[in-house]
């Protein structure tokens, strides 16, 4: 990818969800595909199209992030995943 030519499709991390206990807190979702820190943002979107998702959470629970990127419920896994 170029300045030139900025990022339209996200990345796909993998074609499965990420299953993860949260405590409470504020995270920035990739929805980029490009962080080293998947499934969280670490800022490589800049000079793409893409911008973090926000995600409060306000007490522990287990979540499915999507993974592939494509996800029409970002931040989480609505099973797109099966489709591309
Ligand atoms: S690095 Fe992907 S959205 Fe920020």
């Amino acid at each position: 990818m170029s300045k030139e030519e900025p990022q339209k499709l996200p990345k796909i991390v993998q074609k499965k969800s990420k299953a993860m206990r949260l405590d409470p807190g504020v995270y920035y979702y990739c929805r980029c595909g490009l962080s080293d820190t998947q499934p969280w943002c670490d800022g490589k979107h800049q000079g793409t199209d893409f911008q973090p998702k926000k995600l409060v959470i306000d007490m522990p629970q287990e979540v499915y992030l999507c993974m592939c990127k494509h996800t029409l419920k970002s931040p989480f896994c609505d099973g797109s995943h099966r489709k591309i």
